[in-house]
C-alpha cells in the first residue's frame, strides 16, 4: 500500500516580530461622556480608559494591518514572500466575504494561504496557536498573525455600556522556526452558555431589512463577562503556565486582553504575581481595542522597554463566545 509522504516542520516555534498601528486620532474621555450621561472619573475608575484611538475613514482594516504587519515584518528580519500563511482575527470587517486576510496578504506582496478567525477578543490568542501548529507541522514556513479591529465601525456612541470601552488599531506578529521552544501549550475553550453576553445586536439581515434599518451595534452585558473573566481567567492562565512549565517568579510579563485594568489587577492578585512581572496597561490610552489589544499590548511593552529578548511572558485573551485563550511565549 503507497502512504503519503508527509514533511513535518521544526521543533520549535517562535514569535520573531511585533508590529503595531495605532490611528492617528486620540479621543479623550472628555469627547464622549456627554453622548452617555458620564465622567471621565467614572470611566477611569471602573475601566482604567483615559483616552483611546478612533480611526478615520482612511484608517480600515486593511490598511491598519498592512501597517501593522510591515512593521512585524521588518522586525523579523522576513521579506513578505517568505510568508506562506495570513491569519487575521477580526470581529469588525464588515464584509461577509472574502476574508479581510486575502486582501491584507496581496497588498503585503504574498500569495500566502489567507483567512479571517472569529474568535472575537481572544482571537489573536487563537491565531499564535494555529500558527505556531502549522510552523512546526510544516504547513507554513512562517506565519503573520494579525489582531485588527475597527469597532468604532459597529459601536453605538450613545450606549452607556460600551461607547466608552472599544476602540480601534492593529497588532500583528511574524511566527517562524527556532532553535528553543518560544510559543507555549496552548490552553483554550469555549463558554457557549453565554453566548448572547457579547454580541452584535442582530444580523445584519434583520437590521438593515427592519422599519428602520441601522447597524447593528455590539451589546454587551458588562458586569457578568466582569465576574466571569475575574473569577474564570486567572485560571486559564494559570494553566497556561502549567503547561509552558512556567512558574510565576520564572515570568516577566504578563500580557492579557486589555478588557479593563480592574479585571488584570484581579487576575493578576488570584495568580500571586510577584512585583517583578511587569504587567501590561495599553488600555488607559488604547482602550479595548478586542483582538487587536494583546498584540498592540505587547508591542507597547517591547516599546517602553518593558519586555526584553528572551522575556518570558503570559498571554491571556477573552471575550465574545464566551471564548478564551492563553499561552506563554519568549519576547523577540
Ligand atoms: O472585551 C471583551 C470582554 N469585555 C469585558 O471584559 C468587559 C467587562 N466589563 C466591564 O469592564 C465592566 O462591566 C464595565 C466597565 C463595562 C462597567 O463597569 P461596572 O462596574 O460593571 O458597572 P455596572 O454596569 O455594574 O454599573 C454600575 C453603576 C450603575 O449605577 P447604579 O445602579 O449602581 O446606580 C450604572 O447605571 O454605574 C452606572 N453606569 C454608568 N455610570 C456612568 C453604567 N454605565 C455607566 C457609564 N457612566 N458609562
Amino acid at each position: 500500500m503507497t502512504t503519503i509522504t508527509t514533511a513535518p516542520g521544526p521543533a520549535h516555534a517562535a514569535i520573531l516580530g511585533v508590529g503595531a498601528y495605532r490611528p492617528a486620532r486620540l479621543v479623550p474621555n472628555s469627547e464622549i461622556v456627554d453622548a452617555i450621561d458620564s465622567t471621565d472619573e467614572w470611566i477611569q475608575q471602573r475601566s482604567g480608559i483615559k483616552t483611546r484611538r478612533i480611526a478615520d475613514d482612511s484608517e480600515t482594516v486593511i490598511s491598519m494591518s498592512v501597517d501593522a504587519s510591515r512593521v512585524a515584518l521588518e522586525r523579523a528580519g522576513i521579506a513578505a514572500d517568505q510568508i506562506d500563511c495570513v491569519i487575521v482575527a477580526t470581529v469588525s470587517h464588515l464584509l461577509q466575504m472574502p476574508s479581510a486576510a486575502t486582501a491584507i496578504a496581496h497588498e503585503l506582496g504574498t500569495k500566502a494561504a489567507a483567512f479571517d478567525v472569529s474568535a472575537a477578543c481572544a482571537g489573536f490568542c487563537h491565531g499564535v496557536a494555529l500558527g505556531s501548529d502549522m510552523v512546526r507541522a510544516g504547513s507554513a514556513g512562517y506565519a503573520l498573525v494579525i489582531g485588527v479591529e475597527k469597532l468604532s465601525d459597529i459601536t453605538d456612541p450613545t450606549d452607556r455600556g460600551t461607547a466608552f470601552i472599544f476602540a480601534d488599531g492593529a497588532g500583528a506578529v511574524v511566527i517562524g522556526p527556532s532553535d528553543t521552544p518560544g510559543i507555549g501549550p496552548v490552553v483554550w475553550g469555549s463558554d457557549g452558555e453565554h453566548y448572547d453576553h457579547i454580541r452584535t445586536r442582530e444580523p445584519w439581515v434583520d437590521a438593515l431589512g427592519s422599519d428602520e434599518p441601522g447597524i447593528p451595534f455590539i451589546t454587551m452585558k458588562g458586569s457578568e463577562v466582569f465576574r466571569w473573566a475575574s473569577y474564570s481567567m486567572a485560571k486559564i492562565a494559570q494553566e497556561a503556565l502549567d503547561r509552558a512549565g512556567v512558574t510565576v517568579d520564572q515570568l516577566d510579563c504578563f500580557i492579557p486582553h486589555q478588557a479593563n485594568n480592574r479585571i488584570t489587577d484581579a487576575m493578576a492578585r488570584s495568580l500571586g504575581l510577584p512585583p517583578t512581572v511587569r504587567i501590561a496597561r495599553d488600555i488607559v490610552d488604547a482602550g479595548n481595542t478586542s483582538a487587536a489589544s494583546v498584540p498592540l499590548a505587547f508591542e507597547r511593552m517591547i516599546a517602553d522597554g518593558d519586555a526584553r529578548p528572551g522575556d518570558l511572558a503570559l498571554l491571556v485573551a477573552f471575550g465574545a463566545g464566551l471564548s478564551y485563550a492563553a499561552q506563554v511565549v519568549t519576547v523577540p
